[in-house]
């Protein structure tokens, strides 16, 4: 693949995708007719839109996706943080960040670490064993601090990734029947899990709240982990094999995500006809709110965009990177041949996530 990325859902997946970015950051706004989109890629036009309470998460007439409305997956859709508005999403935001917040961060590294070096153990470091670390370790970390049984670790992580793909955008019937399976499963099992430690925590945020918001939320954090934590990570490895890193500053991994973000966009839907930084939108127009872009911005301060702006702003940014910091550390150990494993790296992931690929070369 060279040149321009065919279009801006296909950026994330190209291997130099940002003159285009800049590009299109230097004309603030473009209507991609194909896509049936807008795109917001100035920092100006970014944060128009992610500060302005007309542009929502989700289309007001369809709250729920049409395909999972109805089933316990968009029951549990519907009570996410991420996908709430006004003051359902203030009371949630307090009490899901509240929690991420009462989490030390050293713990979750140790923890990561831990489950890093016990994947690790049980094989030579290939690429493709760093493609199903990557898989694994944000949800199963998340999910070990939450007190899932370690047995059951990469149950929930598979669970948690059908969950993803009956929400992709291009999810068929057998997908969204296999995530609806996952999502039964995983909120009996959260339902299940002992009251103690970090999850004690978390209930006495929610004490005000009904029990299945608190459950529902808690799947969301671990849908929200999955592949958002999968991309940081496998950016961070990536970014080793290159040579030796300071993965313990978060100062390092900001001026690195601002290089080479790793979630490249997210989505707005209008809800009432408004002008946002010079752009005329209406009712019922797509937002593709190019984070990636603004990052790149020749006319914005240098700052990095990967966990968002505004009042939906990621709450598990330090949570994630506790967990690649962990995993990095533990990969140290075995001493791999970082040179070989970064000589193959391709890009595959859902379409906002710059995701790196280690092992595409092993399987063919
Ligand atoms: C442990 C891992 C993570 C957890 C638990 C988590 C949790 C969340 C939650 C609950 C939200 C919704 C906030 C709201 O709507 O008010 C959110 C939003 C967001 N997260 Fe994270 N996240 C994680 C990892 C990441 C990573 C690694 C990235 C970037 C590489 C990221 C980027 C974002 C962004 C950009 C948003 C805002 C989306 C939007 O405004 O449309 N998250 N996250």
């Amino acid at each position: 693949m060279s040149g321009w990325p065919k279009h801006a859902l296909a950026a994330a997946g190209h291997p130099d995708p940002y003159p285009y970015y800049r590009e299109l950051a230097r004309d603030g706004w473009r209507r991609d007719e194909a896509l049936g989109l807008w795109l917001a890629a100035s920092r100006r036009a970014v944060d128009a839109v992610m500060e302005s309470p007309a542009c929502r998460v989700r289309p007001a007439r369809e709250p729920v996706p049409a395909g999972i409305a109805g089933a316990p997956l968009g029951e549990a859709f519907g009570r996410w943080l991420r996908m709430s508005e006004g003051d359902a999403h203030a009371r949630l935001r307090t009490a899901v960040g509240e929690g991420l917040a009462s989490l030390p961060c050293d713990e979750a590294e140790l923890t990561a670490r831990r489950l890093a070096r016990a994947f690790l153990a049980t094989g030579a470091v290939d690429g493709l064993r760093l493609d199903a670390l990557v898989d694994f370790l944000p949800v199963a970390t998340l999910a070990s601090l939450l007190g899932w049984p370690e047995a059951a670790l990469a149950e929930a992580a598979a669970g948690i990734a059908r969950v993803c793909g009956a929400l992709a955008v291009d999810a068929d019937a057998v997908a969204r029947e296999r995530g609806a399976e996952a999502c039964r499963i995983l909120l009996a099992d959260l339902a299940a899990l002992p009251a103690e430690g970090w999850l004690k925590r978390w209930r006495a945020e929610f004490a005000g709240l009904d029990a299945a918001v608190l459950c529902a939320n808690l799947l969301g954090i671990l849908f929200q982990s999955r592949d958002a934590g999968a991309g940081l990570l496998s950016a961070g490895i990536a970014w080793r094999c290159l040579g030796e890193w300071n993965h313990a500053d978060p100062g390092e991994w900001r001026a690195r995500l601002m290089l080479d973000p790793v979630l490249h966009h997210t989505r707005r839907f209008v809800a009432e006809d408004i002008e946002l930084a010079g752009q005329r939108l209406k009712a019922g127009d797509q937002v593709l709110v190019l984070l990636a872009a603004a990052a790149h911005d020749p006319a914005a301060p240098e700052q990095a965009m990967d966990f968002g702006r505004g009042r939906h702003a990621c709450p598990g940014e330090a949570l994630a990177l506790a967990t690649a910091r962990g995993a990095l550390q533990a990969l140290e150990q075995p001493r791999p041949n970082w040179r070989a494993l970064g000589g193959g790296v391709t890009f595959d992931g859902p379409p906002n996530i710059r995701m790196r690929r280690f092992g595409a070369g092993e399987r063919a």
